[in-house]
C-alpha cells in the first residue's frame, strides 16, 4: 500500500485536471496571443479559468492574475505594494512564521529600507495580535499575513487583522493563502483583502501555476515587464495548460467542498485518536480542533529524529515531511517551530502529516502499525 500524507508540500493531480492539461497540449496548443482561430481558442480557454478562479473567492476574473505559482504571486504582491506606496511610508508588518516567499522578500525590502516588524505566535503558531497596535502606525504601507501555516495548520485571524483597514485604508493587506485556497472558503472582498495569493498544486492542480487577486480598487506595478499579458501585470506568453488545470482543479475544490472536508476531518480525528493510543511521549503541535485546518497534523515524537522516522515510514511507501518541503533539504531548526517556542528535541522530533481526499482509514490503519514498530524500534535504539 502507498500513503501519501504530505499533502502541503504538493498535492496528487486530479484526473480530471491531468485530461484538461493534456488536451492542451495535443491540441489547443495555440498561443492566446494569436489572432487565429487556435489563440482565440487559448484565449478562451484562459478567460473560463479565470472566471473558475474568481467565482471561487468570489471576486470579478478582471481582478484575477495568473502567475507561476505561490512564490511568485507573493513576489508580485509585496515587491508592488512596496513599491506602489513608497512615498506613503515604510512600515511593513508580517509574522514571525510566514512561508519563506513572504520572509526572504520582506528581508530584501529591509535591506533597501523598509522598516518590517514581526508578529510573534502563540504554542500552537496562533499569530498573537497584541503586538499589532504597537507595530501600526501611520508609515504603514502593508501587513502580509498567511491564512493557514504550512508546518502547524493553524488559521490565522486575518479578519481581525482587516479591522485596521476600517480605521486606515492608506495600507495593502495581503494574505498569502496558499495553504487554504481550495479547502476553506476565502472571500477576500468581504474580509478586505487587497491582495491574495493561490498555487494550483497545493489543491490536486499543476505546478508551476498560481494566481494573484489583486483588488479592483488598488494598484501595483510588474515584477515582469514584457508582452504585457494577464492586464500588464504579469507578461510573459501564458502557460495555457497550467491555467487550465487551475481553473479544473479549483471548480472541483469548491464543487465538493463540504463533503471532502468531513472525510478529511475524519481520517485526521481517527490518525490522532490511534497515535495517543498506541504511541507514548507524543507532542501535538497543532490545534485538534477548528483553529487547525483539517489537512494537517503536526506531531513530535520525544526521543526520536523525525528524519530518521520519515524514512523509516519510506520503506513501507508511507510518504510523510519533517517540516516545510521548501525548507526541509536545508539544515537547520523549523523558523515555525522555533517561533511556537518549542524546544530543540521537540522540533527535531517533529513530523508533518497532511492528508487530501484520497486518504483513507483503512491507510491510517496501516500508517498506525508501521508507525508503532518505527518508533519502538528506534526508540529501543536510541536507548541502547
Ligand atoms: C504558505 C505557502 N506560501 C507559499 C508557498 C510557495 O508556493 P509555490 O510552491 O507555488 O511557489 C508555499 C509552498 O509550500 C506555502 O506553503
Amino acid at each position: 500500500m502507498q500513503v501519501y500524507l504530505d499533502n502541503s508540500a504538493t498535492t496528487r493531480p486530479h484526473k480530471e485536471v491531468i485530461d484538461a492539461m493534456i488536451g492542451c497540449y495535443e491540441t489547443h496548443y495555440g498561443n492566446a496571443s494569436s489572432l487565429h482561430r487556435m489563440g482565440i481558442q487559448a484565449e478562451k480557454m484562459i478567460k473560463d479559468a479565470r472566471n473558475s478562479v474568481g467565482q471561487s473567492l468570489n471576486v470579478s476574473d478582471s481582478e484575477i492574475i495568473f502567475t507561476s505559482g505561490g512564490t511568485e504571486s507573493n513576489n508580485t504582491a509585496i515587491f508592488g505594494a512596496a513599491e506602489a506606496l513608497k512615498r506613503t511610508g515604510n512600515r511593513i508588518i508580517t509574522s514571525a512564521i510566514e512561508h519563506p516567499a513572504v520572509l526572504n522578500v520582506c528581508k530584501s525590502l529591509e535591506q533597501n529600507g523598509m522598516d518590517v516588524k514581526y508578529l510573534n505566535v502563540n504554542d500552537k503558531g496562533l499569530i498573537q495580535l497584541d503586538a499589532l497596535e504597537e507595530y501600526f502606525n501611520e508609515k504603514t504601507i502593508l501587513i502580509s499575513v498567511m491564512h493557514v501555516n504550512n508546518e502547524l495548520g493553524t488559521i490565522q485571524p486575518i479578519e481581525e487583522i482587516a479591522k485596521y483597514k476600517k480605521s486606515c485604508s492608506k495600507f495593502y493587506f495581503h494574505v498569502d493563502a496558499v495553504q487554504s485556497y481550495g479547502k476553506m472558503k476565502i472571500s477576500p472582498k468581504t474580509i478586505g483583502i487587497d491582495l491574495l495569493s493561490v498555487s494550483g498544486h497545493k489543491l490536486h492542480g499543476p505546478k508551476g501555476i498560481g494566481a494573484l487577486f489583486i483588488d479592483k480598487s488598488i494598484h501595483i506595478p510588474p515584477l515582469l515587464y514584457g508582452g504585457l499579458q494577464e492586464y500588464g501585470i504579469r507578461s510573459g506568453t501564458e502557460n495555457v495548460p497550467g491555467i487550465i488545470g487551475l481553473g479544473q482543479a479549483a471548480a472541483m475544490a469548491y464543487n465538493n467542498l463540504e463533503t471532502d472536508i468531513n472525510n478529511i476531518k475524519h481520517v485526521r480525528s481517527y490518525l490522532i485518536q490511534g497515535i495517543k493510543e498506541e504511541i507514548k511521549d507524543i507532542r501535538i503541535n497543532s490545534y485538534e480542533d477548528d483553529r487547525c485546518i483539517p489537512h494537517i497534523l503536526n506531531i513530535s515524537f520525544m526521543g526520536i529524529r523525525g528524519e530518521v522516522l520519515l524514512h523509516m515510514l519510506e520503506q513501507a511507501e508511507i510518504y510523510v515531511s519533517t517540516g516545510s518541503a521548501c525548507s526541509s533539504k536545508k539544515k537547520g531548526l523549523s523558523h515555525v517551530l522555533k517561533a511556537a517556542g518549542l524546544s530543540n528535541s521537540e522540533i527535531e522530533g517533529a513530523v508533518r502529516f497532511s492528508f487530501s481526499k484520497y486518504n483513507s482509514i483503512e491507510e491510517m490503519d496501516y500508517v498506525l502499525d508501521h508507525l508503532k514498530k518505527g518508533i519502538n524500534s528506534i526508540r529501543k535504539i536510541m536507548r541502547k
